[in-house]
């Protein structure tokens, strides 16, 4: 088996313009006439090489082109890498972040394993270094990636490992750049782990080696710790769920707990008086981790089942997530809750009909067994409840009307609590992975009601999305709850400028940048 692309990121003190390196990668806007500082530079230095490539319209810097321009004696650098980043008043730090992306992509793809990124100079002032600095990480994190680990072929299509340096020749500034490396990596080492084992098909990934993954991760930190419940468990325990949606496949269903204890010492002040009854906030993520979802006796059609493999994303998101706490020691308390079932057709299946008894005690008619998500979520939900948990927040691949609704470009959005939605709402703007709010309100909830159970495990022929959500809602309590639906982000997704084929891991950089606004918030 091959290993998946090994990405080392640091920062050096350098003029860019005499840099010794394979690669050197600058941005430009598409509608700024004048080259900057820096590429004027080097365009003098090559000989006007940059500006006749413009002026040949082989390159009009829209966002996700590139192009190449070869060095001479006069720069340090063998190639430099025009990169586009589209118009300059539109741009975001997520500009910056897809910018970092397509220079990764573009060098792995040239076999290209040392590359210098100076790419933050085009913005000026406009941003944060520290937060620049996280986003070129993220980026370049996030666009070497790619998915081969089964690919046998001695000769390979890509470089074996990737070394980064973001390079700047004023050290002052790199250092508060430096500031946003660390998390930066972070959060891309775990978004790349996520994609791993997101990809991984459903003969290598079962519940059972999903809970031997998240075991494996939780033992190289000192503050998580990762409890697995198997069948035996989930029974006794009560999760009928959970129970229902594994009981076709012969891979067993497992409910994996990860939870993680910042130090005391850490917790800033405002998270200590958020509780009036004392105590720490504790935020819980649930992450729907379906290995396979055939649809069970309800079966879906053949074409494309096999994408199928990806319905463990919200799941995987979740334990992606408490991996990059842990290595950043956020100050907060976190579980992550991922109820793990493969949804097979067998002799053993839940069938339709079916009334289950869940972890809340509320009883479930099952009338389609493709609608398994909110039935494992739902034991999930209950078991954040019960562990007292303030706020939870759900991920899952919950639906195809989500991607009806808002196609393969944004999460719906639910909950119950308007400043918790507005805090997502902020940390998807931070972190460049989008969502949009969608209702789960009354009129929904009661599409949900069954004749013969308390509930049944699907609504009408219109908005599912949100009946879906209006569900998941009747199982959290009091808590402050949200509800991603991320079932367009990864599921058929085809390779783009910034990104390969598969799981884009997304929910990784949402919920820990979520997580990380929340320890250094005001209010
Ligand atoms: N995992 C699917 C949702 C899904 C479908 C995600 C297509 C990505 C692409 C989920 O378990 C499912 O099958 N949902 C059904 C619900 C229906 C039976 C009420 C759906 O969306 O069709
Ligand atoms: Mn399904
Ligand atoms: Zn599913």
């Amino acid at each position: 088996m091959k290993n998946i692309i090994d990405v080392e990121l640091k920062t050096r003190t350098v003029d860019p313009t005499k840099c010794r390196t394979d690669l050197l990668a600058v941005g430009l806007f598409s509608d700024v006439k004048e080259l900057d500082r820096l590429n004027r530079e080097l365009n003098s230095k090559l000989d006007g090489a940059i500006e006749r490539l413009i002026k040949l319209g082989d390159f009009k810097a829209k966002e996700g082109t590139n192009a190449v321009v070869y060095g001479n004696d006069s720069i340090g650098a063998k190639r430099v890498l025009l990169v586009g980043l589209g118009e300059k008043k539109k741009a975001t730090l997520d500009t910056l972040r897809k910018a970092a992306s397509n220079a990764a992509k573009k060098s792995v793809e040239m076999k290209i394993e040392t590359i210098s990124l100076a790419l933050h100079k085009a913005f000026g002032g406009r941003f944060d270094l520290s937060a620049m600095g996280r986003a070129v990480a993220e980026g370049a994190y996030f666009g070497s990636y790619c998915y081969d680990e089964f690919v046998t072929e001695s000769e390979n299509g890509r470089a074996d490992s990737l070394k980064v340096e973001l390079i700047d020749s004023d050290s002052a500034k790199l250092k508060k750049i430096n500031k946003g490396i660390s998390s930066g990596i972070a959060i891309g080492k775990a978004q790349s782990y996520a994609r791993t084992l997101a990809n991984r098909p459903a003969n290598v990934i079962n519940p059972a080696t999903l809970a031997a993954a998240a075991k494996e991760m939780a033992r190289d930190s000192k503050r998580l710790s990762c409890t697995v419940f198997d069948e035996k468990q989930l029974a006794a325990k009560g999760m009928g769920g959970v129970l229902a949606v594994g009981s076709g496949s012969q891979n067993k269903p497992r409910f994996i707990v990860l939870k993680y204890k910042p130090t005391g010492k850490t917790t800033p002040a405002v998270l200590l008086r958020k509780r009036s009854s004392g105590g720490q906030p504790t935020v819980a993520l649930v992450g729907k981790a379906i290995t396979f979802d055939s649809g069970g006796i309800s079966i879906k059609p053949a074409a494309n089942m096999d994408q199928m493999k990806l319905d463990k994303s919200g799941g995987i998101a979740v334990l992606a997530t408490m991996k990059a706490v842990a290595e950043m020691e956020l100050p907060v308390n976190v579980y992550g809750i991922i109820p793990s079932a493969e949804n097979l057709p067998s002799g053993t299946s839940y069938r339709p009909g079916d009334i289950i008894t869940t972890l809340s005690g509320k009883t479930v008619e099952v009338q389609n067994t493709d609608a398994e998500g909110r039935m494992i979520l739902c034991d999930g939900l209950s078991y954040a409840v019960k562990q007292k948990c303030d706020i939870i927040i759900d991920i899952a691949t919950l639906t195809g009307a989500c991607m009806v609704a808002l196609g393969k470009y944004m999460a719906g959005l639910m909950g119950n609590d308007e400043k918790l939605i507005r805090q997502l709402q902020k940390a998807s703007e931070d972190s460049g992975e989008k969502v949009w709010p969608m209702p789960s309100s009354e009129e929904y909830a009661k599409e949900m009601k069954s004749k013969i159970a308390d509930l049944k495990n699907i609504g009408s022929k219109w908005g599912g999305a949100c009946t879906a959500a209006a569900f998941l809602r009747q199982f959290v309590g009091d808590a402050k709850w949200a509800h991603l639906d991320i079932a367009g982000m990864d599921i058929f997704s085809k390779p783009t400028e910034f990104s390969a084929e598969g799981s884009t891991g997304f929910g990784v950089r949402l919920l820990t940048t979520y997580l990380m606004n929340l320890t250094t918030q005001k209010t």
